[in-house]
């Protein structure tokens, strides 16, 4: 594993998959744990060494999983626990951790609990949801999916009362003010230690923050600490990953003191990292450096692309927003969705462009944080549009040619979600089979940016300085410790740039780790010769410098 001990997230590569659309080793057209087992070798050659998994457990399936009927089972269609605990020992034999999925904001209305509560009013349950008889005096606010849903308030008939979800309706809010809430949680991340996970991302972590509900509940982040301790106390190494899509000022609380949570999506350089690469202008990189605290003392940022969701885009600036939904979209719109975002993949936003994903994983891959893999994405893998709402972007992974992209021998019909069979970014065209074979294909350059990062991890500490590349199209910035400078170039453009530096790298003492593009050094300042979406690493020893 990379790094021992309890700082091993900080050098870790991400890799995050949904068990369902991933392989099915049993032919019944969902991918299954067994199937997942069988394609560790592929994850362990990317050179990632820790697998994020998406939700597995029981549940109606109305948000993909994230409407959960059971805490504590494997969903039966995707295996057993014992399959997930020999899932959880044979990644570890090869060094990779996993982490698991934790959707505490709120159960699925299936789950046991909200069916005991809506029955029986005095049941210990009820007190587990938020209620209201008076929902015109109730605490009212913003549902999260605005298309599909009118309000955070849903009438229940058997209760005879609203309960509140800041979610899908079929997705009531859990009252994390209770005692007995937080127990059962607490239980639930020991169950799931016990079992082999390494640690959890929370899911909704910022909803789960907000006010709730009648009673003006406003939690602390105290809930987390509280979860960090019995976590910690548990298995000293294992982590929590916070999915909290906040306003940058006040992302540094997710970190309390540096005693809450370990890791923290950035949505912020997300918006900003992926518009910038798309529309080949650095100004959304350097914005993004202005607005995002400096957590360096606290925590550490996991830093992605794209994520299974939509494309939020709510950090960028207004007309930023308008011009991302326009350029990125087809002409139809069909892309867009809950007024914030695209439900499309890296390569729909990129146009299938396999020289402009690989240089946007060497920029997402040489910042600070914990770099976060979206699986497909290292292959190009494209969106389904006819699918409903994000399920686009969760088409099963294409390992070949063969029928159903070799993800499964079921009829295509009966697949979790079909697999993409016409078009560009059908099987036939994109596949990890075909991609193994080529060393300049996209997968075969991901895998040497994640090596380089492996390779050079003094870089996750380095302080980050952008400089004046003298281009709005071309990137450049460089990590510094006290004994290693790292400069990096990336050009955006559709053309050729060079871009002279003035920064102390002398000759002797540097090397470039990485990429397609040239450089000269000369006098102390560097020269960078770039072709269109070129991409440089290089790495000086500052111990020989004077
Ligand atoms: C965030 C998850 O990533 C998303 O897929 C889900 O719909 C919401 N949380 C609600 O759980």
């Amino acid at each position: 594993m990379t790094g021992t001990g309890q700082d091993w997230y900080e050098d870790a590569v991400v890799y995050t998959l949904d068990v369902k659309t991933f392989n099915d080793s049993n032919g019944d057209g969902w991918g299954d744990f067994r199937g997942l087992i069988e394609k560790l070798d592929y994850i362990d050659d990317l050179g990632v060494d820790c697998i994020w998994l998406r939700p597995f457990y029981p549940s109606p399936l109305r948000d993909n999983g994230y409407d959960v009927a059971d805490y504590r089972d494997v969903d039966d269609r995707l295996g057993s626990l014992s399959d997930f605990e020999e899932f959880t020992d044979r990644a570890h034999e090869r060094g990779i951790r996993v982490l698991t999925d934790v959707v505490f904001n709120h159960t699925s209305m299936d789950h046991g609990w909200f069916q005991a509560a809506r029955e029986d009013p005095e049941s210990e349950y009820h007190d587990y949801y938020l209620w209201t008889s008076h929902v015109e005096d109730a605490y009212d606010t913003i549902n999260i999916f605005p298309e599909y849903e009118d309000g955070v308030w849903s009438y229940d008939e058997v209760a005879g009362k609203h309960y509140f979800h800041q979610f899908y309706h079929h997705q009531p809010d859990l009252n994390v003010a209770n005692p007995k809430v937080r127990d059962e949680m607490h239980d639930i991340l020991r169950f799931w230690l016990d079992k082999g996970a390494d640690g959890f991302r929370i899911d909704a972590a910022h909803p789960m923050l907000m006010q709730k509900g009648h009673n003006g509940t406003e939690e602390g982040i105290w809930l987390f600490k509280e979860m960090r301790d019995v976590v910690k106390a548990e298995k000293d190494h294992a982590i929590l990953l916070a999915e909290a899509d906040d306003q940058p000022e006040h992302l540094d609380h997710y970190f309390g003191d540096g005693d809450t949570f370990d890791l923290l999506f950035n949505f912020v350089l997300n918006a900003h990292m992926t518009y910038a690469a798309g529309v080949k202008d650095t100004w959304p990189l350097h914005r993004a450096d202005e607005i995002l605290p400096d957590i360096s003392d606290v925590g550490h940022w996991a830093n992605f692309l794209r994520n299974h969701d939509e494309w939020n885009l709510l950090k960028l600036p207004d007309d930023a927003l308008q011009h991302a939904r326009e350029y990125f979209g087809p002409d139809d719109d069909s892309s867009w969705i809950f007024g914030r975002g695209h439900r499309l993949r890296l390569a729909d936003l990129y146009d299938g462009d396999h020289d402009r994903i690989a240089m946007a994983h060497s920029l997402l891959f040489s910042y600070p944080g914990t770099p976060v893999i979206l699986s497909g994405d290292e292959i190009g893998m494209g969106s389904d549009l006819w699918l409903d709402e994000r399920e686009s972007v969760r088409t099963p992974m294409q390992w070949d040619d063969s029928e159903n992209g070799g993800f499964s021998e079921a009829d295509r019909e009966d697949c979790y979600n079909p697999p993409i069979a016409h078009g560009r970014f059908s099987y036939e065209h994109i596949n990890v089979a075909d991609q193994r074979e080529h060393p300049e294909s996209l997968l075969s350059r991901i895998q040497r940016i994640v090596a380089t990062r492996q390779d050079n991890l003094e870089l996750v500490d380095g302080s980050f300085h952008i400089a004046d590349s003298g281009h709005r199209d071309v990137f450049v910035h460089r990590l510094d410790t006290d004994d290693t400078a790292f400069i990096f170039a990336h050009n955006f453009a559709d053309e050729s740039r060079e871009s002279v530096l003035q920064w102390e790298v002398p000759d002797a003492d540097t090397t470039q780790e990485l990429g397609p593009g040239d450089y000269h050094v000369e006098d102390g300042g560097v020269t960078f010769l770039l072709d269109a979406c070129d991409y440089v690493w290089l790495r000086g020893d500052k111990s020989h410098w004077d």
